[in-house]
């Protein structure tokens, strides 16, 4: 039986369109989710929308549509940029779905069994922008630390009791020293626990656009209970007998930005915890994009349209840029000039040009057939070894979320068959040494063909073309070794990357 594997993504607010935030965090899970897949694994690859709460309904009002059919539309935005994106999904799912307000409200009737909820009244702050609630404390210059405005509210709330949990955290955290990732985020979440947690409120009253709360009408439930159960609902929770729950839960991964790593690494193994469920194995948040050195804000209006640069660039060099630009955990910047020097340097010049020349070669001079050859210089087992040794790289940055790392480990095997080509001048050795000539092909033939299993979970597209050109169709990494037979007709090569060129 396969190994499960369970990734998520956030599911994104309908109040907006989806940016290139949204893009990155669903184009870094469907890396790793394509590359577990093509490691063996079963996976369940979970994104979708949040689609109650005051913010949400504020936005359908605002667009003068009934929140229903507001969210309808928004949400299938989102769906519909998944192909875009290149992005493949297991389950797109919607707090809307009547199967996840079922699972949303058995987590409820847990969490009252259990004594974890009561009720009472809530008095404080509330920033619609964050749906959270701020601690007077918390605020700076009467905003949230966030930035984000706070409204004063009074109403009837229950409460979760998050107080008495904070011991249990404290010592989970402590058994589970790779549940929060990176390490910087760790201790920040450590300290804000030992601080001391307060109950939170988990209901409204004040509106009634979200999740009914059972036995108490008047009550819609807090949208972010609401939503981490999604988590839940996608591997068909509340049915615990089911055979996807009892296979992918508890998750293997919970992927998201910074700004929301307190919901996720407090609330959630909180309310899991109470509700007797098994918290996640590993949360992991990366870093925030700015827009050539500027916050990305609709106020700025300069919010980044994965669409616009997608039909600009391609699908590939986008999901590329994104996973080379940064450290995968550290803020970044976005810079078109830094997209289009990436796409020229390492795409179009060191991939695209090393499997282009070698292709073209084999396909003008050698017929197009590649010869299979026992006799290898030691030159030739160290080129080949050394994508075996990418491959362990590979695996084990997917296994630390180093996204950035499984790009250097793949670009340094793209430089060295570069200058293997260089060092090796297979047109020179078609008149001096054909013999020759025909292993130097042989084995730059087998690097392209494990350096395309490598980059495929990034590029898909450009991948898959290079494996096909080489006549190859098996995408599985235990194939990954396996080289290429004797007389493998390659198809006509054409450059897979094509280069920017600036008008100007
Ligand atoms: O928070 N840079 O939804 P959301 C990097 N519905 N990533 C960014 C980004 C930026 N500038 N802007 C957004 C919510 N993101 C909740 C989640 S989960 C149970 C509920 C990404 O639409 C990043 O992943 O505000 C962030 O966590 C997510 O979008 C927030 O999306
Ligand atoms: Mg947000």
């Amino acid at each position: 039986m396969k190994k499960p594997y369970y990734i998520t993504t956030p599911i994104y607010y309908v109040n907006d369109k989806p940016h290139i935030g949204h893009a990155y965090t669903t184009i870094a899970a469907d890396v790793i989710a394509r590359f577990k897949r093509m490691d063996g694994y079963d996976v369940m690859f979970l994104t979708g929308t949040d689609e109650h709460g005051l913010k949400v309904n504020k936005s359908a009002e605002l667009a003068g549509i009934d929140p229903q059919t507001f969210v309808d539309q928004v949400s299938q935005n989102f769906r519909d940029l998944m192909p875009i994106l290149n992005v493949t999904p297991d389950r797109f799912i919607r707090t809307t779905e009547s199967a996840h307000k079922k699972a949303a409200q058995e987590i409820w009737n847990r969490l009252i069994a259990s004594g974890d909820i009561y009720l009472g009244s809530y008095e404080g702050w509330y920033s619609m922008r964050d749906e959270a609630f701020y601690a007077e404390s918390e605020l700076v210059d009467g905003k949230a630390p966030t930035g984000a405005p706070v409204e004063w509210l009074e109403e009837p709330s229950y409460f979760f009791r998050l107080s008495k949990w904070q011991e249990p955290l404290l010592t989970f955290y402590e058994q589970q020293p790779d549940f929060i990732a990176p390490n910087s985020r760790r201790n920040e979440v450590v300290k804000f626990v030992e601080g001391g947690l307060m109950d939170l409120s988990v209901s409204r009253t004040s509106f009634n656009w979200g999740v009914t709360v059972p036995n108490d009408e008047k009550h819609v439930m807090y949208v972010w209970l609401d939503a981490l159960t999604n988590y839940l609902t996608g591997v068909g929770f509340p049915d615990t007998n089911l055979e996807s729950y009892k296979k992918y839960w508890p998750a293997d991964l919970h992927l998201m930005g910074k700004d929301i790593i307190r919901f996720h690494a407090v609330y959630w193994p909180a309310f899991l915890m109470a509700a007797g469920l098994e918290p996640p194995k590993r949360v992991f948040a990366h870093g925030w994009w700015t827009n050539e050195g500027q916050k990305i804000s609709k106020s700025l209006g300069n919010v980044i349209d994965p669409i616009d640069l997608i039909s600009q660039y391609g699908a590939d060099a986008f999901r590329y840029v994104l996973m080379r630009e940064v450290s995968f955990g550290q803020d970044g910047d976005f810079s078109i000039s830094g997209m289009k020097n990436r796409i020229n340097a390492d795409l179009a010049n060191a991939y695209g040009n090393l499997a282009q020349r070698v292709l073209s070669f084999i396909y003008k001079q050698c017929d197009g057939i590649i010869h299979a050859s026992a006799d290898l210089e030691p030159q030739d087992k160290v080129i080949l070894l050394g994508l075996e040794t990418a491959l362990t790289e590979v695996r084990t940055a997917i296994d630390h979320q180093a996204l950035h790392k499984m790009c250097d480990s793949i670009w340094q095997c793209i430089y060295d068959a570069n200058a293997y080509v260089d060092a090796e001048k297979p047109w020179s050795l078609r008149k001096e040494n054909p013999e020759r000539m025909k292993v130097v092909l042989y084995v730059l033939c087998n690097v392209i063909k494990r350096l395309a299993l490598l980059t495929f979970p990034i590029l898909p597209q450009a991948s898959e073309t290079m494996l096909r050109l080489l006549g190859e169709s098996d995408f599985d990494l235990e194939n990954f070794s396996a080289l290429i037979p004797d007389q493998r007709i390659i198809q006509e090569p054409h450059p897979v990357f094509p280069r920017i060129v600036d008008e100007a």
